[in-house]
């Protein structure tokens, strides 16, 4: 070998060197940063069953996006990445987990648990037609009648408060759907309220029996242990009734020109087409499913927010004195005026989201996101209680401050997409603005006329509220004692003349 030809041959062994090293270990390497690349998390950590929110943010601060390996779980905090893969990635982030659990008590036939696919596309499409915003005007009439007839209740029985609350929630999915003003006495509303547990029962607590071993569903219900039958055949038959019940008396009152609603109309409209008529049937079941609890949850905690903070309240009612004056009810007309309003309105849905880690997502594809893998069959939970209390964002997020929102730039009429409360992506709540105007409307109105102070025992001691909430998957106020008077006699008038208006309803 000669002098010249040496490099050559070094740089060709080097070289050779080089792609068998890439041959061998480059598959090897980029296996192994594949199983490196999950985002990071505790590892086998036991998951929290109470205050889960709390736990998933506490991991927040340690890990940027929090991943649990063995529940193939990821758990977003911020809002940031939430919007990056809930929104922007939508045709991947859409899905959700169906057990057969779900299966079997027949509640796969309800949105919110149905799978990203065709059957789910035309319910939100049915759902979309008649909840979006530009319609949501129809529903204002029922919503007037019940915020109206509970301020009444809440003059006349000012220690049933809560019971007032879930009735209004409740019945206005009734009133608005049906245009009927069913009582929470009436066996109807019981029914309901039945089939909201057994729904939650089916989704957060799967049948372990049934998940290992689908083919058992099939044994007798009398057989031992598998007493989960009558639970499921119970929510079968709760559906079916729910479904059916008010639907029937509906299109009944529209035949008989009694009363029109927005569920008689549309199966007027769809006569003769069985599968239409399901899925209008549907949507009424899981409007009231879906919207009671989540309604009720935050007009509760408006209620025990201003009983904490009467300066607050002090200065919402200067607010509406100054704008709509004294002889009137505020009406939706009126939003856009009243800025401290609606920044007590942000107040309550940052501070207190009803459904804190929303619904689960379900990946559809494997994802990169921030140099992580996100497998395919990923759950995603999206804690937005965690992200509504980002001191970023929140400055001191534990307190009720509505000035926050006031004196930000963007100021405090922010579009619903920025109430993270309502989740997000394709799968955002499909009822957001019947309950936003609900829940505006309700603050607007009890501001307007009630005054909402802490109560006295017997020995004339303040009795002090707990402030205590509910721990699992649906958060509310627990109970607590408080007084609750009309501002005054004017605000008195106002409220019991509403009864005159609305007497053709009873
Ligand atoms: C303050 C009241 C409410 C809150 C805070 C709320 C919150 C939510 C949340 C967090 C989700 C899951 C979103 C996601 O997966 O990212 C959801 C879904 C849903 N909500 Fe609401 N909701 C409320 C009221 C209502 C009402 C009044 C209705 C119907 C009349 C309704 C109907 C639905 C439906 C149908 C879904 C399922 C959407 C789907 O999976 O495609 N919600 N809601």
């Amino acid at each position: 070998m000669d002098a010249a030809s040496a490099p050559l041959l070094a740089l060709s062994g080097i070289a050779l060197a080089f792609t068998f090293a890439l041959l061998h270990f480059y598959p090897r390497h980029r296996h192994d940063s594949f199983a490196l690349s999950y985002p990071p998390g505790p590892k086998s950590p036991s998951m929290p069953s109470l205050d889960a929110w709390v736990q998933y943010q506490e991991w927040g601060r340690e890990y940027d996006l929090v991943y649990i390996r063995e529940h193939n779980m990821l758990i977003i905090n911020d809002v940031h990445a939430a919007i990056d893969l809930l929104d922007k990635r939508a045709r991947i982030y859409s899905d959700r987990a169906s057990t057969h659990s779900i299966q079997l008590c027949g509640a796969d036939t309800l949105i919110p648990l149905q799978r990203y696919s065709d059957r789910w596309r035309r319910n939100r499409r049915l759902f979309q037609q008649n909840f979006r915003q530009s319609a949501s005007s129809r529903f204002y009439p029922a919503q007037y009648m019940k915020i109206h007839q509970f301020l009444r209740r809440m003059t006349a029985v000012p220690e049933e408060f809560m019971q007032h609350t879930m009735s209004l929630s409740q019945g206005l999915i009734f009133a608005s759907l049906y245009g009927i003003d069913f009582g929470s006495e009436d066996p109807l509303s019981r029914k309901a309220v039945e089939l909201v547990e057994l729904v939650g029962k089916a989704m957060l607590q799967p049948f372990p029996i049934i998940e290992q071993f689908p083919w058992l569903r099939f044994m007798p219900s009398w057989f031992p242990g598998f007493g989960f039958q009558e639970i499921a055949n119970k929510c079968v038959q709760c559906i079916k009734e729910v479904d059916t019940i008010p639907f029937d008396k509906a299109v009944n009152n529209l035949k008989m020109g009694t009363s029109t609603s927005l569920i008689a109309e549309l199966a007027l409209e769809s006569e003769g087409k069985p599968a239409e008529i399901e899925m209008i049937k549907a949507m009424g079941t899981i409007s009231f499913i879906a919207g009671g609890d989540t309604t009720m949850s935050s007009i509760s905690s408006f209620l025990l927010a201003m009983t904490q903070h009467p300066d607050v309240q002090s200065k919402a009612r200067a607010e509406i004195d100054r704008v709509i004056g004294r002889d009137r009810l505020p009406t939706f007309e009126d939003r856009s005026s009243l800025p401290y309003v609606e920044s007590i309105y942000r107040e309550v849905m940052r501070m207190h989201p009803p459904v804190p880690l929303g619904l689960f997502h379900l990946s559809t594809e494997d994802d990169f996101y921030r140099g992580y893998h996100i497998p395919k069959g990923c759950t995603v939970v999206a804690n937005i209680w965690a992200m509504n209390r980002d001191p970023n964002t929140y400055p001191e997020p534990d307190k009720f401050i509505p000035e926050r929102f006031l004196d930000s730039p963007s100021g405090p009429f922010m579009h619903i997409n920025s109430v993270n409360a309502f989740g997000f992506g394709r799968r955002v709540c499909a009822g957001r603005h019947m309950a936003e105007n609900t829940v505006w409307l309700t603050i607007a109105s009890v501001l307007a006329t009630l005054d909402l102070r802490k109560t006295h025992d017997n020995e004339g001691n303040e009795v002090a509220i707990p402030g205590e909430f509910t721990r699992h998957f649906f958060r509310h106020p627990m109970p607590y004692r408080s007084s609750i008077t009309p501002r005054d006699l004017q605000a008195q008038e106002l409220i019991s003349a509403t009864d005159a208006v609305y007497s053709e309803f009873k």
